[in-house]
């Protein structure tokens, strides 16, 4: 018993030790409720298996090298980037698909594809230099459905022909040559039929995926 007790105040011990240390950057916590404003509370590997109060910072390639191919740069990407922690979908229901994003766009599960869109719109209005590549699971199958959101959107005048896209492993346009003649959504779809119908970027024609699955295997027991 008595044992039981000393294990027991040592944890809340540890844990009053965890809430008033833990906070900064790149401390240990339990919650990001531990953590600064701003921060995460993440496993890290290169850092060890405890959370770490954590901060993603993006850094935009092209402040480092200029001038370079599209295919040259290695951008950051998010998957799922609607699915956000503790977000409601635009209808006001609570979001059953797995959530991934703690920062992300103000998109949700439920939206209409075009709010999305419109949103791109404004964000490649107001910095004319970037560049923004969307990749869809394509599930729409009416006759041009996605080219008309698109259009509807006023996607159209940022539109990165596919045309301009090379095959085989070539280098593309650079950055530079895109952003000067202004097509900088790059658009690919899964459904192969698009490019041929609609002009939209088959997707595996032009990109090729590592294996990540492996990273979510659960550990063999
Ligand atoms: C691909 O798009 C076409 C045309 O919109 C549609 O008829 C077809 O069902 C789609 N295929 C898949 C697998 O969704």
């Amino acid at each position: 018993m008595e044992r039981i007790i000393l294990a027991a105040t040592l944890c809340v011990a540890a844990l009053l030790f965890g809430c008033t240390t833990a906070g900064k950057e790149g401390q240990t916590c339990f919650q990001s409720q531990n953590c600064d404003p701003g921060l995460h509370c993440e496993i890290c590997l290169s850092a060890g298996l405890r959370p770490r109060c954590t901060r993603t910072q993006p850094i935009s390639p092209t402040s480092k090298v200029k001038g370079l191919p599209f295919n040259r740069y290695s951008w950051l990407t998010t998957h799922n980037a609607y699915a956000r922690i503790g977000v409601k979908s635009g209808t006001g229901s609570i979001i059953l698909a797995p959530t991934n994003q703690e920062d992300s766009i103000t998109s949700q599960l439920q939206q209409p594809a075009i709010n999305v869109l419109q949103e791109i719109k404004i964000f490649l209005e107001a910095n004319p230099s970037e560049i923004i590549t969307i990749i869809l699971e394509d599930h729409v199958t009416s006759t041009n459905g996605l080219t008309k959101v698109f259009d509807a959107a006023g996607l159209r005048k940022f539109w990165f022909p596919s045309s301009r896209m090379p095959g085989h492993g070539k280098d593309w346009p650079t950055v530079d040559n895109m952003v000067n003649k202004n097509q900088r959504l790059v658009v690919f779809t899964s459904n192969q039929t698009k490019e041929a119908s609609e002009g939209i970027a088959y997707q595996w024609k032009y990109t090729v995926e590592n294996q990540c699955k492996s990273c979510y295997a659960p550990p063999i027991l």
